[in-house]
């Protein structure tokens, strides 16, 4: 039996279902029941009957699944997959920001741990950030942990004030303005498209800004040919899926997440196979950052 073949009759026998985010190795995405981006992914948790789910991505996401989902058992294919950005923000700085300013909503995006969830008023992704901002009642947004994001967010809504967090996605913000523009030198024709977590000056120079999810669909619907993408390289394999026939081009530093490409076959394998990994959330810290996630889910409807 194949590796693959293993998997799909574990994953009967154990009622389970494989979720997976754009950035995992292609043979990973292959196997998975769903694929998506972070906001997708913590929406279709919600809504699985399966009693297993093996979430290949990084911690904050089979945290987040865990804590939507306390009856069911989420496993994670190694476990020191983790999103350095998650944990960019502190406790500390949210109660301080809290009484300095009155009326205040802390924004949360989901690349954080649940500890930091638990003080947010809610939670948002790159898919959703700018709708949820709008929504909310309150002047004053604290956004943790990404600046990036965050900046992204506030010019897309002047009408509030915005204090920012120094968090930052070591992946996306490394890449170079200067990579970027030779790129667009080489390819004058193609559009550049961006995920919001870039450097501003990254930001500056592209045509769309999006989610994993908004890039693919831009792509893919777009009348142009080619593109040049400013996100980790893990999308590559939908949009070629997707659009045979169009050119995607990278900066010259390919931009790859470490933490996602832990996600392997074997490691897939061996979690369903054995039950390890399993991710555990104390029920007092499920009950509180749940509330910001489910604030999430409404609004970013
Ligand atoms: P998405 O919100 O597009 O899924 O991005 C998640 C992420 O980790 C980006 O680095
Ligand atoms: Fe975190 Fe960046 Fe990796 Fe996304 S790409 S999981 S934000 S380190």
């Amino acid at each position: 039996m194949t590796i693959v073949e293993e998997i799909q009759k574990l994953k009967q026998e154990k009622n389970a279902v494989i979720l997976a985010h754009y950035y995992v190795r292609p043979e990973v995405q292959d196997i998975a029941d769903y694929i998506g981006d972070s906001f997708y992914l913590s929406r279709v948790a919600t809504e699985l009957s399966e009693s297993t789910i093996v979430f290949c991505g990084v911690s904050f996401m089979g945290e987040s699944a865990k804590i939507l989902n306390p009856d069911k058992t989420v496993l994670m294919p190694d476990p020191t997959a983790d999103c350095p950005m998650a944990h960019m923000a502190d406790v500390e700085s949210i109660k301080k920001v809290r009484k300095e300013y009155e009326d205040v909503a802390v924004v949360c995006y989901i690349n954080s741990t649940a500890a930091l969830k638990e003080y947010s008023d809610v939670c948002v992704t790159s898919a959703n950030a700018v709708k949820i901002v709008k929504a909310l009642p309150n002047k004053n947004i604290y956004f943790i942990p990404d600046r990036n994001l965050a900046h992204f967010v506030a010019d897309q809504v002047p009408e509030k004030h915005f204090i920012y967090n120094e968090g930052f996605c070591p992946t996306h913000e490394r890449m170079e303005a200067d990579e970027v523009r030779e790129a667009k030198e080489e390819h004058p024709d193609a559009l550049v498209l961006s995920h919001p977590e870039c450097n501003t000056e990254v930001l500056k120079l592209s045509d769309y800004i999006g989610s994993t999810s908004g890039i693919i669909k831009y792509a893919t619907e777009s009348p142009c040919n080619e593109f040049i993408i400013c996100t980790e390289e893990g999308v590559h394999y939908k949009l070629v899926q997707n659009n045979p026939d169009k050119h995607f081009y990278y900066p010259k530093t390919v931009p790859v997440c470490p933490n996602m490409k832990k996600n392997t076959l074997e490691k897939v394998l061996h979690v369903l196979k054995t039950g390890k990994n399993e991710v555990h959330v104390s029920d007092s810290l499920r009950e509180n950052s749940k509330k910001p996630l489910e604030r999430m889910l409404e609004l970013g409807k």
